[in-house]
């Protein structure tokens, strides 16, 4: 299915998860370079709530700088406005994806851990490789996997028998769902992307996290997303065997080649960030963050 089909097959879908509208807001004035610090700060004051959430997040160490900026322009003139922007999204999309609910096998808190943990370690490789836009990394690792959640929550029948034919074949998921499934979480969470006005480079490495067209496109950005979630799938997997998605050797043996050699020599160094992936589990997942 195309993409534009599966836009309108999720148009059809009533109340998809919006982001809150000041994240919406933000990422609209952000397509405008022009936009004034002044007017997104006094955006964000009319959201005095969500203020001290942002900082803190820009302040971690798991996704800033380890800083102490105390407040959004000087956050802005510090990070950037990308940086603010996607803290707002990360934080935005982690409200509206209620995070608690339960399917059946499915866990839901296994499934942000995941999430947090392909996050932190984009970010990490991004840092490594000192890719461009390098400040998009921990959200695109964030959201990689977020179609999911809308295909338990919207394609309830296709998610089934998905579910099904992964509890008796024992394929990785990705792999099932082209037998199976309607529609792909790779292709989903990337149409919700797009809707949400996220940069088409977020949206290609949320397509692509399971195939090599980032690869062969050399797009940094997804080849930094698809690496991370091989390495986490590796070292933290989850669960639920049949929900494990594993992506060929093959595969990852032609990413470029220092990458493949970040894979290959994963355990020298994955251990060292696992205190920030348990700092972004709290922070996202128990709700960390006053
Ligand atoms: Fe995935
Ligand atoms: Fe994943």
């Amino acid at each position: 299915m195309e993409l534009v089909e599966i836009q309108k097959k999720l148009e059809s879908v009533e109340a998809l998860p919006t982001l809150q509208t000041i994240a919406m807001e933000v990422n609209r004035m952000l397509q405008d370079y022009e936009t004034p610090i002044e007017e997104l700060t006094a955006l964000l004051k009319n959201d005095q709530s969500m203020v001290p959430r942002i900082l803190k997040l820009v302040n971690s160490a798991f996704f800033g700088f380890r800083s102490n900026v105390g407040n959004i322009s000087h956050a802005i003139v510090l990070l950037g406005y990308n940086t603010v922007r996607n803290a707002i999204v990360s934080l935005s999309v982690i409200d509206s994806m209620n995070i608690r609910k339960k399917y059946e096998g499915f866990d839901v808190v296994e499934f942000w851990r995941h999430s947090a943990a392909v996050a932190v370690t984009s970010k990490y490789l991004a840092d490594n490789f000192q890719i461009d836009n390098r400040e998009d990394a921990f959200t695109a690792g964030l959201l990689h996997d977020m179609g999911k959640l809308i295909q338990i929550q919207y394609f309830g029948k296709s998610f089934e028998k998905l579910w099904f034919y992964l509890r008796d074949e024992g394929l990785p998921y990705h792999e099932a769902e082209k037998k199976v499934a309607l529609i792909d979480h790779c292709l989903i969470g990337a149409v919700l992307a797009r809707k949400w006005r996220l940069p088409e480079r977020l949206v290609d490495a949320i397509r692509r996290h399971h195939s090599s067209k980032s690869i062969l496109l050399n797009d940094e950005l997804g080849c930094i997303v698809f690496l991370a979630n091989a390495i986490v799938n590796m070292y933290m997997p989850l669960p639920v065997s049949y929900l494990r998605s594993e992506d060929k050797r093959y595969v990852l043996k032609s990413l470029p080649p220092a990458m493949w050699e970040a894979f290959r020599t994963s355990k020298n160094w994955f251990f060292e960030i696992k205190d920030e992936i348990e700092a972004a589990c709290r922070f996202f997942i128990n709700g960390d963050q006053s």
